[in-house]
């Protein structure tokens, strides 16, 4: 690419190769076709950014407690003098899954004793934010309130790695899980001319048709990546973002807004004001996709499947409805000055929620020859203003999910 560009206004929509855009920006744009885009900002990482935010992870992680614990109890994993090792997969700064984990650990001791050593991998990419998950299994934060056992035959470890591939070796994991992550995709598979999420609505039959392809490919190579690493007898316990009666997480009808529409709207009148090209707005697509049972179970449903043959059995998937209601219920009334603060805390905890997974998309979706900083002053422009409209209307806005409750058993 040349370095010879008109430079670049910040704010005018008219990107330009600036001494500023360095290589390594040009590097993370050549980086992301093959990549899933899913990056903390930089300046959050090592600030448990990521759980002091998301706590209605935390409440699904827990979710999974009854099945883990009556698996565990079951033992249908031969006792061996092996460690019992338990992953989760994409766990972020594992902070959400500290109080699941904690249990988990209670319920092997009750089950195998104190003596027996339990191993927790936590996996994830390369570029997330382990700094937090060290110390946040350290207890090393002072604002820290969920704390892993003191118990010297736990160990940690982190996988930085991928999904899609194999992070552990063969009939190694006594249990799995995951929450909220695999309906990543390991690549955007087209652009989206009208729409940054896919999910039908305002998208081509095309572009509906690759996603859902390249949704179908990455769900099989991850369960086929997960059967070789699973021991013969283990589960494999997670909660996926899903589809629902045309309904999907964070575009429900539980809320006046929907909030991945709402976000889309907004990125829409910053291409429309010139603030970014209607390119940029185009190139702004989310790698993930929210499956359908039908979707989630195609898999499974042949004898004769890869997934199958693998071992691989579907115990039980149920889709729901989840809300988390955070809103305010201060319906219309005068606000007084302490509301309005309280306002203001939920409304930027309720959109740093929202950036600890989005953020990237956007700067991702912006022309390689802006400097970054103008990216993140953009993106960052975003944001406050999707803040100020959720402290306006915060009964408008939640956390609404349809979510996918699966268990997979690897056959003996
Ligand atoms: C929404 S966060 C969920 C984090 C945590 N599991 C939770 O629910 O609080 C999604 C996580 O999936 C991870 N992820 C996405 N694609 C991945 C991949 N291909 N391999 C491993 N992790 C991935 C992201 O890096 C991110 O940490």
């Amino acid at each position: 690419m040349s370095k010879n560009l008109v430079p670049g206004t910040p704010g005018t929509g008219s990107p330009g190769l600036t001494d500023a855009a360095s290589a390594s920006d040009l590097n993370d744009q050549l980086c992301q076709p093959r990549n899933p885009i899913y990056k903390l900002p930089d300046k959050y990482t090592g600030t448990h950014f990521w759980s002091a935010n998301a706590s209605n992870h935390e409440v699904l992680y827990n979710f999974l407690l009854p099945s883990i614990l009556e698996a565990i109890g079951d033992g249908s994993v031969e006792n061996t003098e092996d460690p019992f090792v338990v992953c989760d997969y994409g766990a972020g700064d594992g902070g959400t899954s500290m109080k699941l984990m904690a249990e988990i650990i209670k319920g092997i001791r009750k089950k195998h004793g104190e003596e027996k050593p339990i191993v927790i991998v936590y996996e994830d990419q390369p570029w997330n934010d382990f700094k937090s998950l060290f110390c946040l299994s350290q207890g090393l934060f002072g604002d820290q309130t969920s704390f892993l056992p003191e118990d010297e035959n736990v160990f940690v470890l982190a996988s930085g790695t991928n999904f899609f591939t194999r992070c552990l070796p063969r009939n190694y994991v006594d249990l799995a899980v995951s929450c909220c992550a695999m309906h990543w995709l390991s690549k955007r598979p087209c652009s989206l001319a009208q729409d940054i999420f896919c999910r039908g609505d305002l998208n081509s039959e095309e572009e509906l048709e690759a996603y859902k392809k390249q949704a179908a490919q990455d769900w099989e190579t991850i369960l086929l990546n997960r059967t070789a690493e699973l021991k013969p007898g283990a589960h494999f316990f997670l909660v996926t973002s899903a589809s629902k009666d045309g309904m999907h997480s964070g575009a429900t009808r539980h809320y006046t807004f929907r909030i991945t529409t709402y976000l889309k709207d907004l990125w829409l009148t910053f291409a429309k004001t010139g603030r970014i090209t209607m390119e940029e707005f185009v190139n702004t697509n989310v790698a993930y996709f929210q499956r359908t049972e039908d979707e989630l179970k195609a898999p499974f449903l042949s004898a004769d499947s890869k997934v199958s043959a693998s071992g691989f059995k579907l115990m039980s998937l149920e889709i729901n409805e989840t809300i988390f209601d955070i809103s305010m219920q201060l319906k219309n009334k005068k606000l007084l000055d302490e509301e309005q603060r309280v306002i203001a805390h939920y409304a930027r905890k309720y959109v740093n929620a929202l950036r600890g997974w989005i953020n990237a998309v956007f700067m991702s979706g912006l022309d390689g020859r802006r400097s970054k900083e103008e990216k993140m002053a953009i993106v960052d422009n975003l944001f406050s203003q999707l803040e100020d409209d959720v402290a306006c209307r915060p009964n408008d806005f939640g956390y609404d999910m349809i979510v996918a409750y699966i268990d997979i058993l690897k056959e003996k």
